[in-house]
């Protein structure tokens, strides 16, 4: 029997006797029960995960919510909430998925810059802890929605510190050229105009500075950025309540080394205690780090092309399934599902999906001793790709299995072609 080690960047995921496994089952056993591409998540990676920041923030006054974002699909929701996880939602349809997964709605924060009138209103009916408010203009409707309703909406003023979170320029959101939060500037005077309106409640302070931070270093200087503003809001006369620092903590998709959660808890508390705010009530947004590396997506080699310049491994799986690589030029591993023997010989791929387009690629000028019919698994795919899944070219979306132990289950099915055209008329 061989035995090796998890997989790098796939915690969970693991070669037994040369076969993938995600915890105890076979990954070749559910691409045979399931059909391809096939999204696979480790609960236990997801609970893992999680654990890491419960011990970072335990003894505190601290709420984690998980971005729904990153994957909204409802088993994964329903784990986080029985797991005690709030959730920070973008829009109505995630306020729902939250609710139906059996969130406590007192446990979401609401963020995003273009919620419309009808989402505030459903947030409000709902009783949502928080609006995280990311504009003046957005304040004005958000008081008259909720007046209009009877309502006093919790507000949190979402702040942008102008730093660089040194990541791919899509994900980074707390430079002043990005159209997130209320700058710096003008937070003092954005609190004053909340608290003076009479649907408002000022609750709390947050940021959020991208996505897919590897370093301490930005967490640290948005930290007392944001410190300094709570003092001089504070000061004019405006109490601030909770601190919400937001997500972005970054995963190893190709060896990065973000800081661990706890660790990097540890530091941010440090200081936190230092400048005497440590009995704040915080909040959280993870997203990634908390499922991102629970999740492979199984998808069978359909063809072998090779080529003058580039040899080409086709799969089923393509960009709409696994957006990322198309929209950030992201790299995700790709392992085959039965290691090869010490015989075969690999050649340089790039493993690219059916969508009629050059971008629809999945990995570049990868080593792989493949042939049609063999499986691979793409890792670290449990963030941002189900939740971005289209059916571009008329691809019924994936279906998703949860793992637990040696159990699987079927979270949700593949679509269907009536699925497909559902609602549609000729
Ligand atoms: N809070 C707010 C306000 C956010 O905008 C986001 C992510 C999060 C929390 C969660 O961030 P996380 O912990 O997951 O980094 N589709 C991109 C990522 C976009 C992130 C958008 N905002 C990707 O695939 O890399």
């Amino acid at each position: 029997m061989t035995l090796t080690a998890p997989l790098p960047g796939a915690p969970f995921f693991h070669y037994h006797d040369g076969a993938l496994k995600v915890e105890d089952v076979p990954l070749s056993a559910l691409a045979q029960a399931h059909g391809t591409p096939l999204f696979v998540y480790s609960q236990a990676a997801i609970l893992h995960a999680l654990a890491a920041y419960q011990r970072g923030l335990a003894g505190r006054n601290a709420l984690i919510c998980y971005a729904v974002k990153a994957n909204s699909s409802l088993a994964i929701l329903k784990l986080l909430a029985q797991a005690g996880c709030g959730f920070d939602i973008v829009s109505g349809g995630e306020l729902a998925r939250a609710l139906a997964a059996g969130a406590d709605a007192a446990k979401i924060v609401f963020s995003g810059i273009g919620k419309t009138r009808a989402e505030m209103l459903a947030a409000l009916q709902a009783g949502v802890g928080c609006f995280n408010v990311e504009s003046e203009a957005e304040l004005e409707t958000l008081s008259q929605v909720a007046s209009a309703s009877g309502h006093v909406a919790p507000v949190s003023i979402r702040v942008n510190p102008n730093v660089d979170a040194k990541t791919h320029p899509y994900i980074s959101t707390g430079l002043k050229g990005n159209k997130f939060g209320i700058a710096h500037e003008r937070a003092l005077a954005a609190y004053q105009r909340a608290a003076a309106l009479p649907g408002l409640r000022v609750a709390g302070i947050d940021c959020h500075i991208g996505s897919q931070i590897t370093e301490e270093a930005p967490y640290l200087d948005a930290l007392e950025r944001i410190l300094d503003l709570v003092q001089a809001i504070e000061a004019a006369g405006v109490a601030i309540g909770h601190i919400d620092f937001g997500g972005g903590l970054g995963i190893d998709y190709a060896g990065d080394t973000p800081p661990a959660a706890d660790a990097l808890w540890a530091r941010l508390l440090a200081r936190l205690d230092a400048r005497g705010f440590g009995q704040r009530p915080l909040i959280i947004e993870p997203g990634r780090s908390l499922v991102g590396n629970a999740g492979a997506c199984v998808t069978e080699v359909l063809y072998l092309k090779p080529g003058e310049q580039k040899n080409f491994c086709i799969v089923d799986a393509a960009m709409n399934d696994l957006p990322r690589p198309a929209l950030y030029e992201a790299f995700h591993r790709i392992v085959p599902l039965r290691q090869p023997g010490a015989a075969a010989t690999p050649a340089t791929y790039d493993v690219v999906g059916p969508v009629c387009e050059s971008g629809d690629w999945l990995g570049r000028d990868r080593a792989l001793a493949v042939q049609p019919g063999d499986h691979l698994a793409v890792l670290s795919a449990g963030a941002y790709c189900m939740s971005m899944a289209s059916q571009y070219n008329s691809r019924p979306r994936a279906a998703e299995v949860l793992v637990s132990g040696a159990q699987a289950r079927v979270i949700r099915p593949r679509e269907t072609l009536h699925d497909l055209m559902r609602g549609e008329s000729a």
